[in-house]
């Protein structure tokens, strides 16, 4: 299949570990440069030494944090300044923590609407005004398949994945006159640190051991495991790509078969 990847420039917001560092190998494979942005500067220094030793692409760190939109301008004109146009934008930013809603503070739902949610949408408005310009480009938004079947103990994440999802479709529409492209990957459990977190937060807040919890989402897993990053990188290669030429403001669902509607 021709992915058409090569020598294209891919900005991934939220590199530095997880899928969106998983996303970076993938896309340095197929011959696309890219720039990493997270706020952990040594551990993007790390990655990018990694995937230059393997793949030779050009690539631009930029330690940032992305919840600011002078940040996410930042982000943008420098990669530009670098690669004389981005044409792919990842969007693998969130951390939203669970627990039971009654105990859940105010501040952890900020923070999943300001990280997850403003973030993205600032990372878009980056980059839109040069991609509208140039009529073209590709926005992949990682979300999560909680924003169509919410998990009852990890709710500020749910709502964070919904509204996106509304953004995800609305901005499908909005930006096809203008040549780009939006479109989104709903991972199921993946086995990131992220993942790990929550684990660990919800074994606190419930008294119960790490494996009994993640042992109970697994058995409602028909494929019977947690996704590896790489499984969902894949996905996110396919939707940066020509390969998915027809395809706007859609949302592939990745998650072993855990969501019981029709999806
Ligand atoms: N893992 C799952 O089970 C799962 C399931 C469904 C959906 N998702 C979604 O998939 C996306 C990626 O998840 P993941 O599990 O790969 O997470 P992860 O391993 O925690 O990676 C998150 C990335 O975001 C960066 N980041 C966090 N805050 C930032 C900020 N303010 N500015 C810039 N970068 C920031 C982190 O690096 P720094 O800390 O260095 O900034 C890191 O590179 C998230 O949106 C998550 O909600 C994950």
């Amino acid at each position: 299949m021709e992915l058409n990847l090569k020598d294209k420039t891919a900005i991934i917001a939220g590199a530095s570990k997880g899928i969106g560092a998983s996303t970076a190998f993938e896309l340095a494979k197929e011959g696309c440069n890219i720039v990493l942005v997270a706020r952990n500067k040594e551990k993007l220094e790390q990655l990018e030494r990694k995937i230059y030793s393997k793949y030779q692409v050009k690539i631009l760190s930029i330690a940032t944090d992305i919840r600011d939109i002078s940040n996410c301008e930042l982000v943008n004109q420098t990669s530009i300044s670098s690669f004389s146009k981005i044409d792919i934008l990842i969007n693998s930013v969130g951390a939203s923590q669970g627990g039971i809603f009654w105990e859940i503070d105010d501040h952890i739902w900020e923070e999943s609407f300001d990280l997850k949610v403003l973030g993205t949408i600032k990372m878009i408005k980056a980059v839109l005004p040069d991609m509208i310009k140039r009529k073209s480009g590709r926005i992949v938004n990682i979300i999560g398949n909680t924003g169509k079947q919410p998990s009852p103990r990890l709710l500020p994440g749910s709502s964070a994945n919904a509204a996106l999802l509304t953004i995800n479709k609305g901005l499908g529409e909005e930006l096809a006159p203008h040549g780009i492209v939006v479109n989104a990957i709903n991972p199921g459990p993946t086995k990131t640190e992220r993942w790990v977190k929550l684990m660990e937060k919800l074994s606190k807040d419930t008294n119960r051991r790490i494996e009994e919890i993640e042992n109970d989402f697994i058995r409602d897993i028909p494929l019977n495991k947690l996704a590896k990053p790489e499984d969902i990188a894949k996905i996110v290669i396919f939707l940066a790509s020509d390969a998915a030429a027809n395809m706007t403001g859609t949302c592939i669902t990745a998650d072993g078969g855990w969501t019981k509607g029709i999806v």
